[in-house]
This record gives structure tokens, sequence and C-alpha cells, in this order.
């Protein structure tokens, strides 16, 4: 499969402000094909049932949006922000909700929306927190993984691709909160 970005055309890209980019890692063509191919799957993966997709702001914002819009049941759509704290000290670092979602979680089949794996730190302790709810199903989507979490109690059953671990941006994750409204993913210099 081609890419439709040249290295050439990244450089020329006015959105990047003049940062340099080392490589797509997924152009906007496969991103699009996969986010049908994730509907199709969850679309089959539940016949029956409340579904609600529960984005998790902000990185998910983008792959929701595309997402939700290829499943084709009923379902509804609320989101979670969360804030870390103790960056880089992966130890002590703990995840809080600062938005709650206003959606009654109890007897539902939920689908946490990532848009990326890293550590595997945000998951670990939101999925603590949304089961505490009483869901009927809890889930993880995740467009992006790197495969190099290590103790994660809750993997996603829902994956875009496997990641490389790369400082990735565009299509919802950031830089300093720059290039999330990049069309494709790509990696930094
Ligand atoms: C990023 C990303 C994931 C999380 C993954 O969020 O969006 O939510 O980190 O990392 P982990 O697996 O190591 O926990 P960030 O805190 O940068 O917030 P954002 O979604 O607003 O960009």
């Amino acid at each position: 499969m081609s890419s439709t970005i040249t290295p050439l055309g990244i450089k020329a890209d006015p959105r990047l402000s003049g940062r340099a980019v080392k490589r797509v890692a997924f152009d906007e063509g496969e991103i699009a094909r996969r986010v049908t191919e994730l509907g199709r799957e969850i679309s089959g993966a539940y016949p029956d049932g409340d579904l609600l997709v529960l984005g998790l702001l902000k990185g998910s914002f983008i792959f929701l949006s595309d997402l939700v819009r290829q499943i084709t049941r009923p379902l509804q759509v609320d989101f979670l922000v969360a804030s870390s704290y103790g960056e880089g000290t992966v130890s002590s670092g703990t995840v809080n909700l600062v938005y709650d979602p206003e959606t009654e979680l109890k007897g539902k089949d939920i689908i946490l929306v990532e848009d990326i794996v890293d550590s595997g730190r945000t998951l670990n302790r939101l999925m603590a927190i949304l089961k505490e709810r009483e869901p009927r199903s809890l889930e993880i989507c995740a467009l992006l993984h790197k495969r190099i979490a290590e103790g994660l109690k809750y993997d996603a059953k829902f994956v875009g691709f496997d990641a490389p671990n790369e400082f990735l941006v565009g299509y919802g994750l950031d830089h300093a909160e720059n290039f999330r409204h990049l069309p494709y993913i790509a990696s930094l210099m």
C-alpha cells in the first residue's frame, strides 16, 4: 500500500509550522480503512444491549468521531477527562477523573476509546474506576498500541495498529497541544 504523503509532502505541510517530522507512521487512507474495519468488528461484537462509547479526552476526539460513524447499531457517546500526576515517575504516577461522564454506566456495554496505549498507566487506573460503576461489560478500543506496557491489568480488545515506540503526533495526538489536527499520524524528530 503506497503512502499518500511523501516525505516531501510533509515538509511542505503548512500545518507543521516548520517542525521537522521524521516520517508518516500511518497515512490518512490507512487510518480510514482500519477505522472502518474496527467499526464493523464492534458492530458485530454487540448484537444487543445498550452500547456506550466513552472517549478519553483529549487524544481520542478525532478517532472517536470517525469510529462511531462506522458503527452500525444504536449507541450513546460520552467522554472522560483524566488528569495525570507524577509525570516521568511511573511508579508514583496517579490518574484521576476531572470530568466524570453524566451518562448512567450501570448495566451498559461500555467501550473506552483511547488514542494510544503507552505505559498503560492511564488504562489501569481508569478501568478500575469504571468497573466500580457496574457496567454489563467493559472493553477498550485503542487506535494505537505500543506493546511496551508492563503490568497492564486490562488489555485492549479492539486495536487499530501496533505502533512504533516513537513520539507520535496527529489524528488527535499532540506535542505540547500542537499537531492534533494532522489527518495522518507522524513521528517527530
Ligand atoms: C496520552 C494519551 C493516552 C495516554 C497514554 O494522554 O492520550 O491517554 O497518554 O499513555 P499511558 O499508556 O502511558 O498512560 P495525555 O495524558 O497526553 O492527554 P491527552 O489525551 O489530552 O493528550
